[in-house]
This record gives C-alpha cells, sequence and structure tokens, in this order.
C-alpha cells in the first residue's frame, strides 16, 4: 500500500459522516433543536477524527517529511494551502464548540450552530478533493519504497498514541468531574456568591511546571452576568491550567462563584496549527490594580491541545 491511501481510505470515512451531517443538520432544523447526543458525536468525530488523527498525520508526518524534501512550486504552494485550510476548518471548530456549550448553557445560539455545520459540511469535500486529485498521488515520487513504508508505520504509531491518549483521559476526566461536583456542593452548602477565591492547593502547584507568557486569550462566557465573551492576556500555562489577566469590570457586572461553573477559553499557541479550545474550572480570582487575574484548571484538553502544549512548554 502507498503512504497516501491510507490517507485516502480516511476520506472515504470523512465523507461518510458528511452525508449524516446533511441528515443531521435537518433533522435539527425541522426540530428547532439540537440534540446534545447527536451534536457531541459530530463534534468528538471533527474534533478527535478529522483534526487530530487525520489532519495530524498529514501535518505532523507527510507535510514533515515533504518539507525536507525539494519540493516542486507548485507541490510547496499546494501543501501551504493545505495547511491554510486544515487552519480553517480548525477555527470554525472552535467556534462550532464555543456556540454548542452556551447553547446548553441556555443562549439562543442555534441558527451559529447550523451555520458552522454547514459550513464544515461544504468545506471537507473541496479539500478532500484538492487531496485526493492533485496532490497526493503526484507527490508519492519524492519517497522511495523504504521512505513510504517508514511513513505508513509512523501513521500507525500516530493513531495508537491518539487512541491511547483518548481513552486513558477518561479517568482524568471522570476523577476532575467528581472533584468538581464535589467543589460545588460545598459552595452550595456554603452559600458562597461572592467569594471569588477558591485557592490552589499546593500539590495543584507543584503538579505542573508553568511557564510565563504573554498571548491573547478569549474567554467565553466569563466573569460577566450579561454573559459577553472577553478577551485578555495569558500570564503563564502549564499542561494542567493557565493563569489569565482580563480588565477590572464593575462590581455589578461580575459573575458570582456559583454562575462561574465551567467557561471556556480559546488561544493560539505560537508555530501551531489548530487553535487550542480547552473547558477550564475557576480555581481563583483576584483583583489587582485595573486588572483581574484568573487562575483555572483544564478541564477537558483534547490529544492536539495537550500535544501542543507539552511541545511549547519543553
Ligand atoms: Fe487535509
Ligand atoms: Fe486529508
Amino acid at each position: 500500500m502507498n503512504l497516501c491511501r491510507v490517507l485516502m481510505q480516511e476520506h472515504r470515512i470523512i465523507e461518510k459522516i458528511l452525508n449524516m451531517f446533511e441528515l443531521e443538520i435537518k433533522m435539527f432544523t425541522e426540530e428547532k433543536h439540537i440534540d446534545p447526543i447527536s451534536i457531541y458525536v459530530s463534534i468528538d468525530f471533527i474534533r478527535t477524527y478529522i483534526n487530530q488523527v487525520h489532519h495530524g498525520k498529514e501535518e505532523n508526518i507527510l507535510f514533515r517529511e515533504l518539507s525536507k524534501k525539494d519540493l516542486s512550486p507548485e507541490h510547496g504552494n499546494i501543501m501551504n494551502e493545505l495547511k491554510v485550510e486544515h487552519k480553517y476548518s480548525g477555527n470554525i471548530l472552535s467556534k462550532l464548540i464555543v456556540t454548542n456549550n452556551r447553547y446548553f448553557d441556555g443562549e439562543d445560539t442555534f441558527q451559529e450552530i447550523i451555520s458552522y455545520l454547514k459550513e464544515l459540511k461544504q468545506f471537507y469535500p473541496q479539500h478532500i478533493k484538492e487531496e485526493d486529485e492533485h496532490f497526493f498521488d503526484s507527490i508519492l515520487d519524492y519517497f522511495d519504497e523504504e521512505e513510504q513504508a517508514k511513513i505508513i508505520s509512523e501513521f500507525g504509531g500516530y493513531d495508537k498514541k491518539v487512541l491511547q491518549w483518548k481513552y486513558r483521559k477518561v479517568e482524568t476526566v471522570l476523577k476532575e468531574r467528581i472533584q468538581f461536583a464535589a467543589e460545588a456542593d460545598i459552595n452550595r452548602h456554603h452559600n458562597v456568591e461572592d467569594d471569588k477565591i477558591i485557592p490552589i492547593t499546593d500539590q495543584e502547584r507543584r503538579r505542573f511546571k508553568r511557564k510565563q507568557v504573554r498571548l491573547s486569550v478569549s474567554i467565553d462566557k466569563f466573569l460577566l452576568k450579561t454573559g459577553k465573551s472577553m478577551s485578555g492576556t495569558i500570564l503563564d500555562i502549564s499542561a494542567g491550567g493557565i493563569r489569565f489577566s482580563i480588565p477590572k469590570v464593575p462590581v455589578l457586572e461580575m459573575a458570582s462563584n456559583r454562575e462561574l461553573t465551567e467557561f471556556c477559553i480559546g488561544f493560539n499557541l505560537p508555530n501551531n496549527f489548530l487553535p487550542i479550545v480547552v473547558k477550564c474550572h475557576l480555581k481563583r480570582v483576584i483583583e489587582i490594580a485595573a486588572e483581574i487575574q484568573i487562575g483555572a484548571a483544564f478541564l477537558d484538553t483534547d490529544f492536539h491541545s495537550q500535544e501542543a502544549l507539552q511541545q511549547y512548554l519543553h
């Protein structure tokens, strides 16, 4: 089997699921409601299979190996276009995740969800066509049989890594959910509405190595009672959490701890092909002069985000 057949077989799987998206969009539209299980499965497929497994292999293995070759200008251009398109689809997915979270938090984002699903449904077939018809077969000549076999075996290793990561994290996610529920329960019992500080434990501090950075971050439906998104600056980051600052807002507009159950943030790491979108659990809020500093733990990092963070932190 040549190395591109592996990727083309994945294209056939993606096409089949995209056909289901068509029916899913129709069902949502007719029922004027987003079915939580269908959308969860769809987002998981786009996030894990398309973005992490498939685009991950193209970007991190095939394109990496092609970059070592003396590519024709035409192949170089197509590869760069494909990278831009991967980024584009990653951005739409991020928006879909955020608007879907808002929908299930009670906001009317129905039309936005439908439009992002339609956008993705429209985007992938032309991207796949470009790779199948104008790229994959013609780049095979850059590799001899031994190199192809090596890449195919690396593809297999990559799939295994994603699969193991996905199911190994079940334990961590369940642990976090249980701990989160317990903390919410304590807050309810003590009626903690306006106490903004939930201390970070020493154990949590020691667990992850933090890196000081200055990157912009968007925070979805966070501190404001209005539920508006905000922008801030990341101050430091680790594999397990983040500290960022936002401009000070009037006290009356700030949400209480009870309202700050979970929130979603999005940011880009330098030299990374997909934006990082992750759910967070609030750990602490400190007001300093004209800014508010927020410490939060990551609740649900995907394989790509985890890998990108590890690489960035080392
Ligand atoms: Fe691709
Ligand atoms: Fe592809």
